[in-house]
């Protein structure tokens, strides 16, 4: 079809249809250089543009980043402030490249807590964005796993208390369907780069079956040669959930 972005042809054999990625590193790597730390975000939002950008060329229908974290409100008020300035500019930059280049953007995480005008910005790049298909990329903004679960669940009793919903009928397909992330796959892959081996609250329903790789790399220093190779790694691993060899 004219006009529509299609998907490169040199896709990955094997390549994770859904990559979650937890940016780590901006400050460490800001700190090496003699830089504030939001130099370092700086540096990373321009990353963002890369990595989503080799998506479609990879294979990767589905990219999920995590921005902002519940937990990061305790950080400094300038870093604080600084990181919501850089989410807006994002958006307001971004939007024609991401309209143009096929891209559906999705924010999950918790929008209250932030000002209304960065969740003006989100709700208008999320409808400039929904007729497109190529590439899902969804911001985590203010999002904690447990908070997810916790406003997730407190819908669900809702729904309970009502009528709507019997208690014999909630199992492990219920849940998910009340959580931001409803109408998204789970994620195949996790990346977190910086070298920290944790979770840190980040998809914790969703990342059950996921796969792991945590890299020594900064985030600013990613590239999509390592990301492309960390998917190719991907397709040859094993995935059992729980059951045996094939
Ligand atoms: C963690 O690194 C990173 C963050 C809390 C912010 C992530 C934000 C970006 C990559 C920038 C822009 C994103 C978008 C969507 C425009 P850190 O600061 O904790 O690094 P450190 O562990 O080295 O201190």
């Amino acid at each position: 079809m004219a006009g529509v972005p299609q998907p490169q042809v040199n896709l990955i054999p094997g390549c994770p249809r859904h990559v979650a990625i937890i940016m780590d590193g901006n400050g460490r790597w800001a700190t090496q250089r003699g830089r504030p730390r939001l130099y370092g975000h700086h540096a990373g939002a321009r990353r963002v543009r890369e990595i989503v950008e080799s998506c479609p060329q990879i294979g990767v229908e589905y990219l999920t980043i995590f921005a902002f974290s519940t937990e990061n409100w305790k950080r400094t008020q300038v870093e604080v402030a600084g990181l919501m300035t850089l989410f807006r500019r994002y958006i307001v930059k971004e939007t024609r490249a991401l309209i143009t280049s096929g891209v559906r953007v999705r924010f999950i995480g918790d929008r209250l807590r932030l000002d209304d005008k960065l969740i003006a910005l989100m709700n208008d790049l999320e409808t400039a964005t929904a007729q497109n298909t190529l590439v899902h990329l969804t911001i985590a903004l203010n999002y904690g796993g447990r908070d997810e679960v916790a406003r997730a669940t407190k819908r669900l009793a809702g729904d309970v208390a009502e009528g709507r919903l019997h208690p014999d009928d909630v199992d492990e397909e219920t849940l998910p369907r009340y959580l931001d992330t409803h109408v998204l796959p789970d994620p195949d892959l996790v990346i977190r780069t910086s070298g920290e081996a944790r979770i840190s609250n980040f998809l914790l329903w969703q990342s059950a079956y996921s796969e792991y790789e945590f890299i020594d790399t900064l985030w600013p220093d990613f590239t999509s040669d390592e990301f492309k190779n960390l998917c190719a790694a991907f397709g040859g691993r094993d995935r059992r959930y729980g059951g045996v060899l094939g």
